[in-house]
This record gives C-alpha cells, sequence and structure tokens, in this order.
C-alpha cells in the first residue's frame, strides 16, 4: 500500500471546532503522532494505534512520521489549533527538505484548524477586524532580541499582536517584558484580551488595558491579543464588552 501523510489541526479544544476535512483525514489514518495531550482529544478505533511524544520533540516526531509513511502507513501527524501556526507542518517541511529524497515522493496533505487567535478573538467581538500579526514570545527557536525588535515594529505599525506562547515554567519573564515595551510604544488604554482555554469547558476570557496587564493571569493554555491605536470597547449592561478594531482607520471619533 503507498502511505501517506495528513498533519492536522484538530481546533483550539472543542469537538464543535474540529472541521469536517479533519475529521475525515483522522478517520482515514492508522498511526498518529502527536504531542500527548492533543491525541488525547481523539477518539479512535481499536486499529488505529497513537505514538505520543513530548512537545519540544517536534522535529523528532516529524522524522518518526515520515518514516512510517514511507514504509506505506496511512499517518496523521496531529496538531492543536491549526498546524501551521507555530506546530507541526512547518516541522514536517523541514524534515523533508533535509530527509532522504523518498520523503518528497509521499503524498502529504496539511488540513488546516481553527488557530487559537481566531477562537480568542470570536469569543471577545473583533479585535482582528483590521491589520494584524501573531508572534510566539518562545525564545526557544529565536533569540530574544528578534522577538522584541519585532514587537517594537509591528507595533509601532499599527497592528493588532496576537502572541502565542507567552509564559511557561522555564520562560517566566518574557511576557512582562513584552508588555513592557509594547507601553513604550503604545497608549496605555489600549485593550488587551487574555484569551484562556478557548473553546475548552474552563475557558475564561479577560479585557483588561495595557496599564492593568498583569502577565501573572497568562499561563501556556492563554493566547495574548493587544490591541492597535484604532481597537475599541463597547461596555453592554450585564454582558462582556465587545472589542474590534475597526474596518477602516480614523471611520470611528
Ligand atoms: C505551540 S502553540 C500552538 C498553536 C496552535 N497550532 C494553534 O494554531 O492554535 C501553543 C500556544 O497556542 C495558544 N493556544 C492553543 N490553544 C489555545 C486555546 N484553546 N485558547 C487560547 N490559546 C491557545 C497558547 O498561546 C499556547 O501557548
Amino acid at each position: 500500500m503507498t502511505g501517506r501523510l495528513y498533519v492536522v489541526g484538530t481546533g483550539p479544544g472543542s469537538p464543535e471546532q474540529t472541521t469536517p476535512e479533519a475529521l475525515a483525514a483522522i478517520a482515514a489514518s492508522h498511526v498518529f503522532f502527536g504531542y500527548g495531550p492533543y491525541l488525547d482529544r481523539l477518539v479512535l478505533r481499536d486499529d488505529q494505534r497513537r505514538v505520543a511524544s513530548d512537545n519540544r520533540e517536534e522535529l523528532a516526531r516529524a522524522k518518526d512520521a515520515l518514516m512510517t509513511a514511507a514504509s506505506g502507513e496511512q499517518v496523521c501527524v496531529v496538531s492543536g489549533g491549526d498546524p501551521g501556526v507555530f506546530a507541526m507542518a512547518a516541522a514536517i517541511c523541514e524534515a523533508i527538505e533535509a530527509g532522504p529524497p523518498a520523503w518528497r515522493a509521499l503524498e502529504v496533505t496539511m488540513v488546516p484548524g481553527v488557530t487559537a487567535m481566531l477562537a480568542v478573538s470570536a469569543r471577545a467581538g473583533a479585535p482582528l477586524g483590521h491589520d494584524f500579526c501573531a508572534i510566539s514570545l518562545s525564545d526557544n527557536l529565536k533569540p530574544w532580541t528578534v522577538i522584541e525588535e519585532r514587537l517594537r515594529a509591528v507595533a509601532g505599525a499599527g497592528l493588532v499582536i496576537a502572541l502565542y506562547n507567552p509564559i511557561s515554567k522555564a520562560r517566566p519573564w518574557q511576557l512582562g517584558t513584552a508588555f513592557a515595551i509594547l507601553r513604550e510604544v503604545l497608549p496605555w488604554t489600549t485593550p488587551v484580551i487574555f484569551g484562556r482555554a478557548a473553546g475548552r469547558p474552563d475557558e475564561n476570557i479577560r479585557v483588561v488595558s495595557l496599564a492593568d496587564a498583569d502577565p501573572a493571569t497568562a499561563d501556556m493554555a492563554t493566547c495574548v491579543i493587544i490591541g492597535s491605536p484604532e481597537t475599541r470597547v463597547i461596555e453592554r449592561p450585564g454582558l462582556a464588552p465587545l472589542v474590534y478594531s475597526p474596518r477602516s482607520i480614523g471611520a470611528i471619533k
């Protein structure tokens, strides 16, 4: 049998936010590679086998998955959210580029998913309604100096910023430093959304000003969205506020 590799994004955590295309790829696969907690979200049949690995072993996992697909298996590599956003799709491409020629002949299908910033944005209103970017605050794969330069550049350019991987036990100070840099560039009244576990039972969405943004309220399950100077908050009686970025600059006075 000819092997095949799917790289699937299962969405932010809620079964309703996994696409039918992702479910079809999962149903068609026999061997699943991924970080354990992501594999735990799948309901697998008896003929489907899982190979869990640590979330720092992405390249090794990609190579194992490619070797297994090259041996003729139907393989699925699983990411949370979208596999192309700070996840396995790029690791698979890196492994193919550096790997044996046979891996280039494999059929590889990337299956998109709802990424965290879209899930959080939908809960808060429309903070990504105008130009935006996504930055991973993890300095495991790039130097912190690059992250600082990028934060200053995009905040100065007026982009809304979605921060992934904001904080962890091994990276406790980076989010606080990021807020300090952003306070040098942006008005302190800029809305900041802490979107935790969007789409999951323990979801928590909070909106504060940049002045009040406290890094201690974020964890690894949080995507932090920092507005642009155009981003607005509509307060509503008895309801959560709506945060949005208008479609045109200077449209609302
Ligand atoms: C390694 S990145 C993976 C991103 C994933 N591929 C995606 O598209 O959402 C992990 C980071 O995504 C964010 N994240 C993932 N799931 C989330 C959720 N349900 N709610 C909020 N943020 C989430 C957090 O910032 C977390 O630290």
